[in-house]
């Protein structure tokens, strides 16, 4: 059968899977079983943007803007609420724990001493008490298995991974999560339009034509993940879109809530939308400067939503 152009089918048939697929494939089934075994909730957690490659040995891509802060501490905050994480990542992109020292910063939290052939390395005195909780959360989540780093980069590879997570995170039916957070490519460069090899500014400048890529949310929604709780994000940067948006988004897809935040207020306002309500948090200027995630306070309202669309307890010991 031949897939319409346009169609995600048709996006699924010409872009091959990523090399590392079948692997990234078998630690989803693994971890998805895992967990479903012991009857936790699993959310994927998808985090970063997506690029779409200009050449197939690629020098040049369009990107996606995000730094992955939405994604990765929501990732954090999901583990202390009990559920395991699969954590979708563009590599790269900040992550869970870690995106608390980025920089320098952890290199500047570190003494080293020399003496003679002995080296020693300890973390400053006054450094101990902004790494150690970090740390512990850090080692509990990894010793207790409960989170899953898969890595993307281009909007394909993203499509592969998402559809290979929602393969073996179905079985879990209601006890999963999907949390969209990755910033999606909406516009790409179909294969058979790509150069092979580097374009040449000898050639004059290249004319590019972006076409639409196809809105995962649908066949997600629809077909693969029919009763879990899906959470996608709205992103704007003209304000008057924003919550039209946002419910046009609910009634087309019909799943359980989009977060909508625009692009200069994002870490300190988000607006959580369902079909029956909307709820704005807001963080004050106090709760900014003090280094306060606004994802702590909209994971919180997310856990509590599920857990009363599937009627479960949000107060049973975390995993981690
Ligand atoms: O990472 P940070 O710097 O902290 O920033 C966080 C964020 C702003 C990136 C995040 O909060 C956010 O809004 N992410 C979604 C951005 C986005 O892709 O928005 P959109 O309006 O283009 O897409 C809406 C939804 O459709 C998304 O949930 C996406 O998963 C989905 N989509 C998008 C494109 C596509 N081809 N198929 C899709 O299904």
């Amino acid at each position: 059968m031949m897939e319409e152009e346009g169609s995600w089918e048709h996006f699924f048939a010409v872009h091959l899977p990523p090399t590392d697929f079948e692997d990234n494939r078998s630690l989803l089934k693994e971890f998805c079983e895992r967990h479903d075994r012991h009857g936790h909730k699993i959310v994927l957690v998808t985090s970063g943007g997506t690029t779409v490659p200009l050449e197939h040995n690629t020098v040049r891509f369009v990107d996606n803007f995000s730094a992955g802060k939405r994604g990765a501490a929501s990732a954090e905050y999901f583990l202390e609420h009990g559920y395991a994480v699969i954590f979708m990542h563009r590599q790269k992109s900040l992550e869970p724990f870690t995106r608390h020292f980025t920089g320098q910063k952890l290199l500047d939290m570190l003494d080293i001493q020399e003496r003679g052939p002995n080296t020693t390395i300890t973390v400053k005195p006054d450094s101990v008490d902004v790494l150690a909780p970090v740390l512990l959360r850090y080692k509990a989540a990894h010793s207790a298995g409960a989170i899953l780093h898969v890595a993307f980069t281009t909007v394909s590879e993203y499509f592969w991974l998402l559809r290979a997570a929602c393969e073996s995170l179905s079985a879990l039916g209601p006890r999963a999560v999907l949390y969209l957070a990755a910033a999606v490519s909406d516009f790409y460069v179909p294969k058979d339009r790509v150069p092979t090899h580097k374009m040449q500014s000898g050639s004059g400048a290249p004319v590019i034509q972006l076409h639409l890529v196809p809105k995962m949310l649908a066949p997600l929604v629809n077909l693969w993940m029919p009763s879990a709780y899906v959470v996608s994000f709205k992103l704007e940067t003209d304000e008057n879109l924003l919550i039209p948006k946002a419910r046009a988004a609910l009634d087309k897809y019909k799943h359980k809530m989009v977060v909508a935040n625009m692009l200069q207020t994002r870490h300190h306002r988000v607006v959580l939308v369902t079909p029956e309500s909307s709820q704005e948090i807001l963080l004050t200027r106090e709760e900014v400067h003090a280094g306060a995630d606004i994802e702590s306070p909209l994971v919180a309202s997310i856990v509590q939503l599920h857990a009363a669309s599937c009627g479960s307890d949000v107060t049973r010991a975390p995993l981690a």
